[in-house]
């Protein structure tokens, strides 16, 4: 079987991106436990173009599908139907699918935009993680995986002050896979 290539010829990235508590929280009863603006815009910046994979109580939680990304949906209901968005039976699947659609446009890069379930199933393929550490620590029912370092490197780290929209200060962090000796 041939892989869908990007325009480049390379496989894209698998990237995902999340905002997590100092707790590891990322979610409250089927919502963001916080109001942060200021990564709302990074969390378009890092998504535009690309398609964006998610679980399908995410997509409830959005309510409509992200304009100008692909949108992918995993759910195990197979009569369940998104507007707007692909549903795919499995994480796998979703792959697939995002593989073709980032070779359609070029895009360098698959985003994996959560939530707890998918994330824990697909940070075992993930390239590149772009966390939004929240300085805080927040009730809530969903938390992010722990980061192994010996796994993942931090590659780019950035402090950010509470902005007027903001209800708490971020940090911004990259990590990339270490590569491993073939
Ligand atoms: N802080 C952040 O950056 C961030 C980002 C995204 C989401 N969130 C939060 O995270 C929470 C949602 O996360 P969640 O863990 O509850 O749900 P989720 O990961 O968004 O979705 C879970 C659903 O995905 C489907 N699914 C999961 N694994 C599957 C598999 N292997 N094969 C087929 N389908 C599969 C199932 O859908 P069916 O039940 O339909 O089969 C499952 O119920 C919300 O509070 C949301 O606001 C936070």
């Amino acid at each position: 079987m041939t892989e869908a290539k990007t325009e480049t010829g390379a496989e894209p990235k698998i990237v995902i991106v999340v905002a997590v508590a100092t707790n590891g929280v990322i979610g409250r009863e089927g919502d963001l436990p916080w109001r942060l603006s200021t990564d709302l815009k990074r969390f378009k910046a890092l998504t535009i173009g690309k398609p964006v994979v998610m679980g399908r109580k995410t997509w409830a939680s959005l309510g409509r599908p992200l304009p100008g990304r692909a949108n992918i949906v995993i759910s195990r209901n197979r009569d369940f139907e998104a507007q707007g968005a692909e549903v795919v039976p499995s994480l796998e699947a979703a792959l697939e699918l995002a593989r073709k659609h980032a070779a359609a446009v070029g895009a360098g890069e698959i985003c994996i935009i959560g939530g707890g379930e998918i994330y824990r199933q697909s940070i075992a393929v993930a390239d590149v993680l772009h966390v939004t550490e929240v300085q805080a620590e927040v009730d809530g029912d969903t938390r992010f995986p722990a980061i192994d370092p010996a796994v993942f490197e931090r590659v780019f780290e950035e402090e950010l002050p509470r902005g007027e929209k903001d209800s708490h200060a971020m940090h911004f962090v990259t990590w990339r896979r270490r590569e491993t000796a073939e």
